[in-house]
């Protein structure tokens, strides 16, 4: 049996991408491969929604399962840098 005949789409792929990346702190967007270190920069460069950080980083395009996490990361940023915008 090949391997690919094997996939359970477990994301251990994934998780070893993340554990190799030694920048990057965690994987919001497994689709799209967007980090929260990139959404940080994001909102540090200005951004002060999720809708203008896809302005520029493609995350929650795809199938949309990281949109929560990835507001998450926004508002604690936003929350860090003192501002505090309506989503
Ligand atoms: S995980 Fe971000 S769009 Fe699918």
């Amino acid at each position: 049996m090949s391997r690919s005949a094997i996939d359970n789409h477990s994301h251990l792929h994934y998780r070893l991408i993340i554990f190799q990346a030694s920048e990057a702190t965690m994987y919001v967007c497994v689709c799209n491969t967007v980090t929260d270190g990139e959404i940080r920069d994001a909102v540090n460069s200005g951004a002060t929604s999720l809708l203008d950080v896809q302005s520029c980083l493609p995350v929650a395009g795809c199938c949309g399962r990281c949109a929560e996490t990835a507001q998450q990361v926004v508002d604690e940023c936003l929350l860090a840098l003192g501002r505090h915008y309506k989503r």
